[in-house]
């Protein structure tokens, strides 16, 4: 499949939307690889400014979100993504030039992330950032509003769902390998606070776009879902 004769030079954006930790990023990322697209991690972006927030004092343990500084100091943060440049070779996110791809990821970020991606100059900004991203298209783009608020006009929209316990199971199996220390009941909990907050957010709450498919992976392995969304790659862009 992997040397089949696509169409280069029809070139679409893929949005891929869903809840916290239902593999979304691995999904695209392998997506994109596999038919020579670009791939941008927007939880990534989110996650980076919340982590400025954190080590500004904007936000952190006993501090509730002091939005009109974040706010305020938008304009110094710069977020952007390098290229493959860890030893993984993997595509790195940058926080003002930094690699911050590693601490992002911590539960610390993780439990700061939704309030602040709340705020509507946050998600203005951002959003502008990605829709620049995805101008030449060639593009898979991950997220919570892609398919709906950056790119409504996607050729291809993917809804991925699966239930919360099987998410916090895969989840705490990464965390763990990381060398983090917690628990299975902390992280459901970060994930089921994180669905209610994206669900019910005033600005461009998670929901599936009308047009999207939806991918259930609960019982699906990773080459499964692969293989799920190769075909509907190659239809939707006409590859027989
Ligand atoms: O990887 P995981 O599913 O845990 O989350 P993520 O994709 O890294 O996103 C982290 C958080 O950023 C989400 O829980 C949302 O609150 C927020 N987010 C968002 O609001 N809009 C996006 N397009 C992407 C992420």
């Amino acid at each position: 499949m992997e040397n089949k004769n696509r169409q280069t030079d029809k070139k679409i954006i893929i949005a891929i939307d869903g809840y916290s930790s239902s593999g979304k990023s691995t999904m695209a990322r392998e997506l994109a690889r596999r038919v020579g697209y670009v791939y941008v991690d927007s939880g990534a972006m989110y996650r980076a400014v919340t982590l400025y927030a954190l080590r500004h004092g904007f936000v952190g343990r006993d501090k509730p979100l002091n939005r009109e500084a974040l706010v305020a100091a938008l304009p110094d943060i710069h977020v952007s993504f390098a290229a493959g440049c860890g030893a993984d070779g993997v595509q790195h996110t940058l926080l003002n030039g930094e690699d911050v791809e590693n601490v992002i990821r911590d539960l610390e970020v993780s439990s700061y992330v939704s309030p602040v991606a709340e705020i509507a100059e946050v998600r203005r900004a951002l959003v502008r950032l990605q829709q620049e991203m995805g101008r030449d298209k060639g593009i898979v783009m991950d997220g919570r509003d892609i398919g709906t608020a950056v790119f409504p006009q996607a050729e291809m929209k993917v809804f991925v769902d699966a239930s919360a316990s099987e998410r916090a199971t895969r989840r705490l199996r990464e965390l763990e390998a990381k060398g983090e220390k917690v628990s299975y009941e902390e992280v459901l909990h970060n994930i089921e606070e994180r669905d209610r907050i994206d669900t019910t957010r005033e600005q461009s709450p998670l929901r599936k776009a009308d047009d999207a498919y939806v991918l259930d992976n609960s019982n699906l392995t990773r080459e499964e879902q692969m293989e799920w969304l190769i075909d509907l790659f190659d239809r939707l862009t006409g590859v027989s």
